[in-house]
C-alpha cells in the first residue's frame, strides 16, 4: 500500500456526497453561464478563501508538520482574477462561520479541501462554456491554480497527511474537519449563485 493512500481516499469518499453538493452552487460550467455568474463566483470564493487561509496560517500544529499556508494561499490569485474583471477585492465581504480546526487532524481536513479543489480548478478551467471560454489566461489565476506545479503540491500535502493522520481516531478527525468545510462553504455560497435567482442579482 502506498503510504497516506488511506486517509486521503477516505477524505475522498467521505465527503464525495458534499462535493456533489457544493457543485450545485458552482454555475460558471453552465451552457448559458455568464460573466456575472463568474464574478459572483470569485467573490464568494475568495470571501471564504481567504478567512479558511487565515485560519490555516494561524494553526501551530499545521506549521510543524510542514504545510506552508503562506506558500499556498489562493486568495491573491481571486483578488488578481476579481481585479482584471475590475472589481475591487476589497470590496468582497468575508466569510465569518469557519470550520473548527481544533485538531490538528481536523486541521489537515480543512485544508484537504482547499488543496483538493486545485484538482478540480484545472477540470473545470478547460471546460469552461464559450461565453467564459475568452476570460483564459486573463483572469482565471484561481482556476489554474498551482498550474504546472499542481501535482507536486498535492504530493507534498498527501507526504503530510500521511505522517500525521495515522489512527483511525485521527482520520475520523479529518473526515469531520473536512466535511466542516464543505458545509461551512456550501452555506456562503448558496445565497451567492444563481441558484438563489433574481433576488442576490437585484441586491448585487
Ligand atoms: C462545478 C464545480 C466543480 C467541479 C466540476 C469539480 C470537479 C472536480 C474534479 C473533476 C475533481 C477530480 C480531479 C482529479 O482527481 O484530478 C475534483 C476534485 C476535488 N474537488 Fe472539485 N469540482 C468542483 C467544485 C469544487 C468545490 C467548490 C470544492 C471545494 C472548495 C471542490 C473540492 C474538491 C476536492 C477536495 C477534490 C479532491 C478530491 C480527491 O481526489 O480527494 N470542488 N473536483
Amino acid at each position: 500500500m502506498i503510504a497516506g493512500r488511506e486517509p486521503l481516499r477516505r477524505l475522498k469518499e467521505d465527503t464525495a456526497d458534499l462535493h456533489q453538493q457544493a457543485e450545485v452552487h458552482v454555475r460558471i460550467l453552465d451552457a448559458d453561464a455568464t460573466l456575472t455568474d463568474y464574478r459572483h463566483y470569485l467573490a464568494a470564493m475568495l470571501g471564504y478563501h481567504e478567512s479558511v487561509e487565515e485560519l490555516l496560517a494561524a494553526h501551530e500544529g499545521l506549521r510543524a508538520v510542514g504545510f506552508d499556508a503562506p506558500r499556498r494561499r489562493k486568495s491573491p490569485m481571486l483578488a488578481a482574477d476579481l481585479g482584471a474583471l475590475g472589481e475591487d477585492p476589497r470590496a468582497v465581504p468575508r466569510c465569518g462561520a469557519l470550520p473548527r480546526a481544533t485538531s490538528l487532524a481536523r486541521a489537515l481536513g480543512v485544508a484537504y479541501v482547499i488543496e483538493g479543489s486545485t484538482l478540480g480548478g484545472r477540470y473545470i478551467l478547460a471546460k469552461l462554456p464559450p461565453p467564459l471560454a475568452a476570460l483564459r489566461g486573463q483572469a482565471t489565476a484561481f482556476l489554474a491554480g498551482y498550474g504546472a506545479e499542481t501535482g507536486a503540491y498535492w504530493r507534498a500535502f498527501a507526504a503530510i497527511v500521511a505522517s500525521a493522520v495515522v489512527t483511525p481516531a485521527d482520520e475520523a478527525e479529518a473526515v469531520a474537519g473536512a466535511r466542516e468545510t464543505f458545509e461551512r462553504l456550501i452555506g456562503w455560497l448558496a445565497p451567492r449563485t444563481r441558484a438563489a435567482g433574481a433576488l442576490w442579482r437585484e441586491a448585487s
